[in-house]
Order: structure tokens, then sequence, then C-alpha cells
């Protein structure tokens, strides 16, 4: 494969010329920082802990030459310097016509951060929030300004993978959900759409549905994780990392995807009527845990992250070079 040339950044133009906040740095919030900073846009980051904060431009650098390196992006330098590091809520929100929220998956900690959002923004700015599961109506009943709170739920690492769900509240203006919509276009995302609020949304509803028959299986007996493992990664992932279910199933029947539930929908159902909801066995959990560590033992969590993420930035030049991603 050859590798493609640099693109001119930025890869399409920000709507407008304004900033970005990023509220919360973890995983997740500093790779958003990197999404938009790539696209153009200033960049101001705020986290309560220092060590957060100090940490984030060494990982940027280090995030921005892979992404160099692979031809995603074409000026490291350029994307740094739109990244901005703020002690505050209230600088980080200055000026700042969207705001990116990623704090802690809990339910009062996002209420607690958006009520402060909602005291210190400007009343037309938008705010996503990365919740992987939990509805903006459970946290943002009480804010003056809930109308411009709305879901933006990426993957880990958002940089690396663009799909972002917009769930929009009972509450949250048709006219903030375009803008979110908009500006996720606008830096390369590829936003989709609920009409209305679930839990988990669509993506960890599908990944809970494949996870609750993986740890079924394992439980059982059918197989060790390897295995269940290999059946994604050389199975069906290769085709989910460009198509989805639905095309899938289209494509696997000479008549297309009526033909395909007509032929296997009984055997589908069965499958699903053999199994009974319930939690994870918690000594499944230890079981797979002590097989887990026996193939990566703990102290090479971090190294084998960071080759997922390299194997994923490889992915993403692929998908673009190949006219299948934005
Ligand atoms: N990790 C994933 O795979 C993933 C994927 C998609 C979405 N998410 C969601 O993104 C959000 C963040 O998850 P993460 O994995 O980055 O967690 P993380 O623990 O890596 O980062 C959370 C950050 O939020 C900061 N924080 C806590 N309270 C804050 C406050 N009041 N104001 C500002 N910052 C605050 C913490 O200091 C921490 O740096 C969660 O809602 C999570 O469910 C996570």
């Amino acid at each position: 494969m050859t590798r493609p040339a640099p693109v001119a950044a930025p890869i399409t133009p920000p709507p407008a010329a304004h900033a970005v906040a990023i509220v919360g740095a973890g995983l997740v919030g500093s790779g958003w920082a990197l999404v938009f900073a790539r696209a153009g846009l200033r960049v101001q980051i705020y986290d309560p802990v220092a060590g957060v904060r100090a940490g984030i431009p060494a990982w940027a650098r280090e995030s921005a030459a892979a992404l160099a390196g692979a031809g995603l992006i074409a000026d490291v330098e350029a994307v740094i310097g739109r990244l901005h590091v703020v002690d505050t809520l209230e600088a980080a929100l200055a000026g700042a016509t969207y705001v990116q929220e990623s704090v802690f998956e809990r339910v009062e900690v996002k209420r607690d951060i958006c009520r402060a959002i909602d005291a210190a923004m400007a009343p037309e700015t938008i705010v996503g929030s990365s919740s992987s599961g939990i509805p903006a109506s459970r946290f943002t009943e009480g804010c003056t300004h809930r109308g411009r709170f709305l879901i933006a739920h990426p993957v880990n690492p958002p940089h690396l993978a663009p799909v972002v769900e917009l769930v929009p509240a009972p509450w949250t203006e048709a006219a903030a959900l375009a803008g979110a919509r908009e500006l996720m276009l606008a830096v390369g995302q590829v936003p989709v759409a609920l009409t209305r609020e679930i839990d988990g949304f669509i993506l960890n509803r599908l990944q809970g549905a494949l996870l609750n028959e993986a740890w079924a299986l394992y439980d059982e007996g059918y197989a060790g994780l390897a295995d269940i493992d290999a059946t994604i990664a050389h199975g069906l992932g290769l085709r989910w990392a460009f198509m989805g279910p639905f095309e899938t199933i289209d494509l696997n029947a000479p008549g297309g995807i009526v033909d395909y539930a007509a032929r296997l929908g009984g055997m589908y159902h069965a499958m699903a009527q053999s199994r009974t909801p319930r939690a994870w066995p918690e000594d499944t959990i230890r079981r797979a845990g002590e097989e887990r560590r026996r193939a990566l033992p703990e102290t090479e969590l971090a190294a084998r992250r960071a080759w997922r993420d390299q194997a994923l930035t490889g992915l993403a030049a692929f998908k673009k070079a190949s006219g299948l991603a934005p």
C-alpha cells in the first residue's frame, strides 16, 4: 500500500473562525482537542487536574506526529499551536461557540459541570457531552440554556475513529442539533443522528448485544477469549470497518436483505430465544481477567494501547486514501 500524500490543512474549512472549549481532558477530551485543532480551530482546554493539563502538550505533539506520519495532517506545529491549555473553566469558555464536555461518566459529575458551563457560557454556545450512555436529560434539566445541550458521543480515540452520535434531549433546540452536526461535518467527523434518547445510544447498545453474547459463550465454555476475539478481528470486524450490519446482510444473500431474513431470520430468532438477559457473572469476569493478563501482562497494557492507536492510524489513512472515509 502506498502512503497517501499529506493533505493541506485544514481538511475541510470550519464553518466560522471560532474557538472550541474542551472540558475534561482525559483519554477522550484530549483526542477531541486534536480533532478540532487539526481542522483549523482554536481549542481552549480545561481539566481540574494539574498533571493532566501538564501532560497535554507532549501527548498532543506525539499524536499529531503520528497523524502526520500517516499523511493525515500536514503541519504538526500548526496543529499544536492551536491548542491552549487554560487553568479555569471560564478561560476555556471565553469566546467559545462550541463546548465538548468529557468529564467522568457519573450523572452527578456531569450535572455539576453542566451547571457550571451553563453559568459561564454565552447563550448561543452549543454544548456537546461525550457521555457514553447517559442521556442528556438526566443532567441538563436544571440548566438555564438547556436547549443548547445535547449528547455528542465519540469513539475512543475521537481523532482516529470519526463517528459521533448526536442525541437530543427532549428540550434540545433543533438549531443546536443542526449546529453540532454542521460543526462535526466541518471538522471531518461522521455524525450519526438519533431521533430521541435511549440509554447507551446506538453504539453501546450494539456493542452491548455483542458483549452479552461473547460473555455467555465464554461462560458456558464454548470457546476461549482468544478464539472469540479472533472471530471478530479476522472475520466480522473486517467488513465492519467499512459497512454496517444491514449492508453486510444485504450483500450476503443472492436476493439481498429480504432474502437473507427469509433464509436465516428463524435461526436468529431461535438464538435470541435461547438467551435470558443476566448480569455478567463475577467469577467468569475473574477468569477472563486471569486469561487476559496471561496473554498480556498489566505492565504491557499501555504499549498495547499504543499499538492499537498505530493500527487505527493506518486504517484511518487507508480508508481516507480509498475513499471509504470523509
Ligand atoms: N474511554 C472511552 O472509551 C470513551 C469513549 C467514548 C466516550 N467516553 C466518555 O467520555 C467521557 C470521558 O471519559 P474518559 O475515558 O476520557 O475519562 P478519563 O477518566 O480519561 O477523563 C476524564 C477527565 O475529566 C476530568 N474531570 C473530572 N471532573 C471534571 C470537572 N468538573 N471539570 C473538568 N474536568 C473534569 C478528569 O480530571 C479527567 O481528566 C465519559 O463520559 C466517557 O463515558 C469514553
